[in-house]
């Protein structure tokens, strides 16, 4: 069977990426431009400026991505790019810069969810067994989504207010500590002691939904009431009740759905999914059951496109195609 190459671009949120992916499983190269310093100084990403960024780095990443990997267009059998959702502004470089490329070198485009990326990632480093169940938690997502063949996605819970890296960034934010925020609650939270008390949003007995906007607040009233007594809490210990708060909820709701519908794999996926207490906290409580789970190495977990390569060479495989009417739509469904 002949090899397949796919080229994956990705420019959702603020790193332009481009990667190619062999069979769907082997990465041949895989470029990330970030701009996170250019974001930093404003506390978030601003969209105009990611838009900029992108038309600008994106013919540098592609070439960068072709001097990698030793192959010319001629060896490339379509390309991949993340359609939505993001920032309509971010997406629309990378589907513009996917489609012209596609009609000047004659191409198959493929147009890629985000999430679907996310959870493809792992396929680069192992296999998947179904029924799948993939725990999604990135700046912009926090979702259950069970997997029983290629390339179809049932979400079987989600968010109902703040993603797990939205809250993360908020509560760092509070904390004074610079963008993006997850790795430094990370690091901080290593350091101290969970002995605040915050609370766990369960929902209702059977949901696998999430909340997060309830616990964000409770950490903005902590440290009000303590600045109020006259007293001051430690950062440390703030970080680490936070996520002790985050990991107990998404580790007790990942274990009981994975049972629950009886899966053969468990995966992780999206830039939280970098979170060492999290990795800890799910290796634990996942060695205790007979299920695998398996979380990718950090440099998959946050954006970049040999994901979106991954999760196109299943569209591919499946005879799907996009027309040249492609377009960025940022509140993509699953
Ligand atoms: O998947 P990603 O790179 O972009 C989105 O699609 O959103 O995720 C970015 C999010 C940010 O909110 C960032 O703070 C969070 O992932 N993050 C972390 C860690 N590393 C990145 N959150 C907690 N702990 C980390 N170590
Ligand atoms: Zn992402």
């Amino acid at each position: 069977k002949k090899d397949t190459y796919i080229l994956g671009i990705e420019t959702s949120c603020d790193e332009t990426a481009v990667a190619i992916v062999k069979n769907g499983t082997e990465i041949i190269s895989n470029i990330v431009a970030s701009q996170i310093e250019s974001h930093k100084r404003f506390g978030g990403v601003v969209p105009e400026i990611a838009s900029r960024h992108h038309v600008e780095q994106m013919t540098i990443v592609l070439e960068e991505a072709f001097q990698e990997s030793n192959l010319n267009w001629k060896d490339i059998d379509a390309i991949a790019v993340t359609e939505g959702p993001g920032l309509v502004g971010a997406l629309l470089i990378g589907v513009n810069a996917a489609k012209a490329l596609a009609f000047a070198k004659q191409k198959p485009l493929i147009g890629v969810h985000h999430i679907a990326g996310h959870i493809y990632a792992n396929r680069l480093e192992k296999e998947f067994q179904f029924p799948l169940l993939a725990l999604i938690v990135s700046g912009g997502h926090t979702e259950l989504v069970l997997m029983k063949e290629h390339g179809r996605y049932e979400l079987i819970g989600e968010t109902r207010d703040d993603a797990a890296g939205e809250a993360y960034d908020k509560v760092a934010r509070m904390l004074e500590l610079p963008y993006p925020g997850g790795p430094h609650i990370d690091r901080l939270a290593s350091e101290g002691e969970a002995s605040i008390d915050l609370p766990r949003a369960w929902l209702e007995d059977d949901s696998y939904d999430f909340s997060f906007s309830g616990l964000k607040s409770a950490v903005i009233n902590t440290i009000h009431n303590a600045k109020q007594r006259g007293e001051s809490l430690k950062k440390e210990d703030i970080a680490a009740s936070f996520q002790a708060s985050v990991i107990d909820v998404l580790t007790t709701k990942t274990v009981k759905a994975a049972k629950n519908y009886h899966v053969k794999q468990v995966i992780v996926a999206g830039g939280v999914a970098a979170n060492k207490g999290l990795r800890t906290a799910l290796t634990e409580k996942f060695a205790e059951t007979d299920i695998p789970l398996l979380v990718p190495p950090l440099r998959l977990c946050t954006d970049n496109a040999a994901m979106i390569a991954a999760a196109g060479t299943i569209s591919y495989e499946q005879g799907k195609r996009s027309g040249m009417d492609l377009n960025a739509n940022p509140s993509l469904l699953l």
